[in-house]
C-alpha cells in the first residue's frame, strides 16, 4: 500500500467522520435510542464523566432516565417534580444559592453545559429539607438533558452521589458514587411513586456496564472507585397531577450556581428575612463551616 495514499485516505476518513458526528444521527444510531432511550456520549465527542470540578477529575454520570419515558418526565419542569416524589428537591436552602456547577457534555453537539440543576435529598421535610442535606450531608445529584439536535434522545443524565457533612467540607462518601446511585434507583423502583402535584409515577431499571467502562479511579473526582454501572430508567406517569401544586412553602426551590473553582471563597447569596437562614448560619459560624459543595 502506498503511504500516500493511505494518508489521503485517512484524511478523507477523518472528514467524513467527522461531517458525519456533527450530522444527525444515522438510521442506525437513531433506532439505538429508540431501543435504548439514549445515546452514548463517548460517540459523538462526549463523556460519561463531568467536568468543571475543582480537582479536575470528573463524577460518573451513573443514572439516566431514559429518552423512551414519558415526554412529562422529560423537561425540567416535569423531572423536578417527579425528583420531589423521591425527595429530592432543588438544592438551594432557603434560597442561599450555594456550590459550584459541573459541566457535561452528552455528544448531543451542545458541548460542555453547566448542570440544569442540583437537587439534595430533602428528608421528606419538603423543599426546605435540602437544608439538612446540605448541614449533614446524605444523596444528591446534578443532571443534564439530552437535547442537542446532534442527538436528541430527550434522555436526563444524573450524576448522583453521597456526600460528606459540611463540618467534613462536603466531601463524597466512601463508596459515595455508587451508593448514591443505589439509593436513588432503590427508591425509584421500590413502588409507585407520589409527587406533591399528586402525579403517580411507575419505575423499570435496566443497567449497563459499557457506558463507563474503562473509567479507572484515579479519572475520577475524590479518587473512590466505582463499579462502573450505570442505571437506565423508564418513568411512566400513571397518574397525572398538577406541577408546582402541593409543595411545602419553606422555599420556593430554584437554585443557581456559581463555578466550583471559587466556591471555596463562599459566594452566598443570602435572604436573610428568613430567619432559618439566620440560624443556620449562625450554626454554621459558630462551628466553622463553610456551606459550599
Ligand atoms: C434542552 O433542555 C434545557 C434544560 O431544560 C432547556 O433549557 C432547553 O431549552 C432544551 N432545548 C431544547 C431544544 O428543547
Ligand atoms: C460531621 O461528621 C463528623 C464525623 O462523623 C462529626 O464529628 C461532625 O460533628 C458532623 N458535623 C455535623 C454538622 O453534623
Ligand atoms: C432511599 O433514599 C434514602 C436517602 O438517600 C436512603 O437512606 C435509603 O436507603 C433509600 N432506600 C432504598 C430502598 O434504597
Ligand atoms: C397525562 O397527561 C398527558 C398530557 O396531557 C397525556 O398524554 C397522558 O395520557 C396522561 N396520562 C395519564 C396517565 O392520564
Ligand atoms: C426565593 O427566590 C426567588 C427568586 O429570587 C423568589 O421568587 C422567592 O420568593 C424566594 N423564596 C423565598 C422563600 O424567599
Amino acid at each position: 500500500m502506498k503511504l500516500n495514499s493511505t494518508l489521503s485516505g485517512l484524511a478523507l476518513a477523518s472528514v467524513l467522520a467527522s461531517s458525519w458526528t456533527h450530522a444527525l444521527p444515522s438510521g442506525l444510531d437513531r433506532r439505538q435510542s429508540e431501543t435504548q432511550g439514549y445515546y452514548s456520549p463517548a460517540t459523538n465527542g462526549g463523556s460519561m464523566l463531568t467536568g468543571n470540578t475543582a480537582s479536575g477529575l470528573g463524577e460518573p454520570l451513573n443514572v439516566i432516565v431514559s429518552g423512551q419515558s414519558d415526554s412529562g418526565v422529560l423537561s425540567q419542569d416535569g423531572f423536578e417534580e417527579f425528583s420531589r416524589a423521591l425527595y429530592f428537591s432543588p438544592g438551594s436552602c432557603l434560597n442561599i444559592s450555594q456550590g459550584g456547577y459541573q459541566t457535561a457534555n452528552l455528544g448531543d453537539g451542545n458541548g460542555a453545559k453547566p448542570q440544569t440543576n442540583i437537587m439534595r435529598y430533602n428528608f421528606k421535610q419538603g423543599d426546605g429539607g435540602t437544608c439538612l442535606e446540605s448541614l449533614k450531608g446524605g444523596n444528591h445529584f446534578r443532571y443534564w438533558i439530552q437535547n442537542g439536535t446532534a442527538a436528541n434522545s430527550g434522555a436526563i443524565f444524573i450524576a448522583a452521589s453521597v456526600e460528606l457533612n459540611a463540618t467534613l467540607n462536603h466531601a463524597i462518601a466512601p463508596n459515595g458514587y455508587d451508593d448514591g446511585r443505589d439509593q436513588l434507583v432503590g427508591n425509584a423502583t421500590a413502588g409507585t411513586l407520589t409527587s406533591p402535584g399528586g402525579f403517580q409515577y411507575t419505575v423499570s431499571r435496566q443497567s449497563s456496564s459499557q457506558l463507563l467502562s474503562g473509567v479507572s479511579a484515579s479519572q475520577i473526582n475524590h479518587d473512590i472507585g466505582i463499579d462502573g454501572v450505570v442505571d437506565v430508567l423508564t418513568v411512566r406517569i400513571t397518574k397525572n397531577g398538577s406541577i408546582g401544586t402541593g409543595r411545602s412553602s419553606a422555599s420556593s426551590g430554584g437554585s443557581t450556581s456559581t463555578p466550583q473553582q471559587s466556591s471555596a471563597v463562599s459566594t452566598l447569596t443570602l435572604d436573610l428575612r428568613t430567619s432559618a437562614v439566620a440560624i443556620l448560619l449562625a450554626v454554621s459560624v459558630a462551628s466553622g463551616l463553610s456551606l459550599v459543595l
